[in-house]
């Protein structure tokens, strides 16, 4: 049986090393990946001017997933503009292949600020601040006008809130909690509360309550575990899953799925975490939320059973190094969980 074929983006910084660990889980996990490895990041940029060329969009259309390390250039470099590689290959995967559910789950790790939480970040991926919208007026001078909008269509809010309704509906909890802030964004927070009401109806088993994007960071920070699924705009949920990382035990553990859950195209699944150039080549890169965001993959193929033994494994070798306060090197932590699944 052939197997599921794969497009690598290992990337920049740490992100091939993490990678490499992602695909030796799945592999002790039993099931077969047909990978391709696609150059694409910093490097290639600088090597040869290309971001995304159309070529290689079109072949990563024709993968059944895309598992993607990290890109980004060194922190303070000159030699990529600012912003050229988010935007130009992250976001453009994200819009091109219409990745619109960006999921994001947390589990506290013992000593962290949040021990107990266990939740799930639905962020909407392909509209909002994200969209671009705006320009700048009178550049450089005194006068000058920048504008940034926020696109929030009725199409794209709807079907974010109807998967987040979906996954709480499939969830023990069964709850879910929209973040916004409506007394101030009026017009995009009114279409958020309106859809969000509108689609609660047809979902009578779901408990749902509202938060404030600035109260919820204070319950992120204090009372984590009143969450089960949280839904939110691009933006906010850039900024909440970035909190939720550090109370969970740190953003080394954060994993991400990128959805087309219309399957139209494939999938892309990244750690939240950067290219971390200061310590690529150290062994001293977190490979668990590469290896989860792989579970996370593998559960979207199909591989249901698969990627229950990789999440359980993650979260057991978690748990144990948070607790234990052992330091293990990046290959060590992917065969920790490699022995578990
Ligand atoms: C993330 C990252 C990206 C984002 C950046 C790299 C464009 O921070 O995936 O959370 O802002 O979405
Ligand atoms: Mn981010």
């Amino acid at each position: 049986m052939p197997g599921h074929k794969v497009a690598v983006i290992g990337g920049d910084g740490i992100g091939p090393e993490v990678v490499a660990e992602a695909l030796k889980v799945v592999g002790a996990a039993g099931v077969q990946l047909d990978t391709i490895e696609y150059d694409l990041g910093a490097d290639r940029y600088l090597r040869t001017g290309e971001v995304l060329p159309g070529s290689v969009l079109d072949e990563l259309r024709g993968a059944d997933a895309i598992l993607l390390g990290a890109v980004g250039p060194p922190v303070g470099s000159s030699e990529v503009p600012p912003g050229l590689l988010e935007r130009g290959l992250l976001l453009e995967l994200r819009f091109a292949l219409d990745l619109y559910v960006n999921l994001r789950p947390f589990n506290g790790t013992p000593g962290s600020i949040a021990p107990e939480a266990d939740f799930v970040v639905v962020r909407e991926n392909t509209e909002g601040a994200y969209a671009g919208e705006g320009g700048l007026l009178r550049k450089g001078t005194p006068l000058e006008i920048a504008t940034q909008g926020s696109v929030n269509t009725r199409h794209g809010v709807e079907r974010c809130i109807r998967y987040a309704f979906e996954l709480a509906e499939s969830r023990p909890r069964r709850s879910l909690t929209l973040v916004h802030k409506t007394n101030v964004l009026t017009y995009a927070g009114g279409l958020w509360q309106r859809t969000f009401d509108e689609v609660a109806a047809e979902h009578s088993g779901v408990a749902t309550a509202y938060n404030h994007v600035d109260a919820a960071c204070i319950y992120f920070a204090t009372d984590a575990r009143r969450y089960d699924v949280v839904v939110t705009d691009n933006l906010f949920g850039d900024i909440l899953t970035d909190l939720a990382g550090a109370v969970c035990g740190g953003i080394g553990l954060a994993a991400s799925a990128n959805l087309n859950p219309a399957r139209t195209g494939p999938s892309l699944f990244e750690p939240v975490h950067g290219a971390a150039h200061d310590i690529a080549g150290t062994g001293r890169a977190n490979p668990l939320a590469a290896i989860r965001s792989a579970g996370m993959m593998l559960d979207f193929l199909g591989e249901r059973e698969a990627a229950g033994r990789i999440e359980k494994a993650v979260l057991a070798v978690a748990e144990h190094t948070a607790s234990s306060g052992a330091v293990l090197a990046t290959a060590r932590i992917g065969d920790a969980v490699a022995e578990r699944v």
